[in-house]
């Protein structure tokens, strides 16, 4: 998806940054999954505004790289950093701008339905990847629709939803096809707003590209709908199941 046509780069962060708990849960789930493998390069792939990549290079002390076909995406990560040790560069998952046998980790937070040909930009993460070396894929599928915290709420998500994300049998095929193996594939629950009031808040942003298909006088039916939900439910922190996967 061509990010730079649309307006989300400049509200991204406002809408999908989840704070620092919310990093420090995905840092310990990367470590976990990295084990005692040591870590000198990550490639970001697909960073966007670089949500992960500071805490990337902090955590691991490592060079981070974060690549993404979006200037505007790029632009906010830039204005940003702060720490050397990242750099972002313009590129895409089909043709990654790195030498063979590069990197020791690679870590993609929800592109993989975001790239043109997933088989291709697979093959160039084993390509890039050095031998028995991980590569993590944080996403959304299509099998975990049901328990999005918003889906009931916009009638109208539902076939976008299904059409856009990958199963999750699915990305396993594509990534065991280009030479990996599963070595997991489990659920995280994180928390992204600590009541209703403030995720409604978050998704006004309109930081969401799923949500941005709807029309808007549907996505603001669904807003009314989370209001008026919001108002009986209470203060209940809001969480949402990502899909992690890791393979090597
Ligand atoms: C939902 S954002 C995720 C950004 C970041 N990884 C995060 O979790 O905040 C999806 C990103 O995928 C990027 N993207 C789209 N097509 C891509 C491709 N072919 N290769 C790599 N990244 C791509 C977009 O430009 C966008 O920045």
């Amino acid at each position: 998806m061509d990010y730079d046509s649309t307006d989300i780069p400049a509200v991204y962060d406002r809408g999908r940054d989840h704070g620092p708990e919310m990093l420090q849960l995905w840092m310990k789930v990367v470590a976990s999954s990295v084990g005692k493998q040591s870590i000198n390069t990550i490639l970001d792939l697909g960073c966007g505004t670089g949500r992960f990549s500071e805490a990337l290079a902090a955590h691991f002390d490592a060079e981070v790289i974060g690549i993404d076909p979006s200037k505007k995406m790029l632009d906010q990560a830039w204005k940003k950093l702060r720490d050397r040790r990242v750099q972002y560069e313009h590129g895409c998952g089909e043709a990654i701008p790195l030498p063979n046998d590069s990197v020791d980790l690679i870590f993609m937070s929800m592109c993989f339905h975001h790239f043109d040909d997933q088989m291709l930009a697979t093959r160039e993460c084993r390509r890039v990847l050095r031998d028995g070396a991980t590569a993590i894929l944080r996403t959304g599928t299509r099998d975990r629709i049901p328990s999005y915290p918003y889906v009931d709420f916009f009638p109208k998500i539902h076939p976008i939803l299904k059409d856009r994300l990958p199963t999750a049998a699915f990305i396993r095929e594509v990534f065991e096809s280009a030479g990996f193996s599963t070595v997991s594939s489990d659920i995280v629950i994180q928390q992204i707003a600590p009541d209703c009031a403030t995720y409604i808040d978050k998704l006004s942003a309109g930081a969401d590209s799923v949500l941005a298909q709807l029309s808007p006088a549907d996505f603001q039916a669904g807003i009314e709908a989370m209001r008026a939900h919001a108002a009986r439910a209470g203060d209940k922190p809001v969480c949402e199941p990502i899909d992690l996967f890791v393979f090597r």
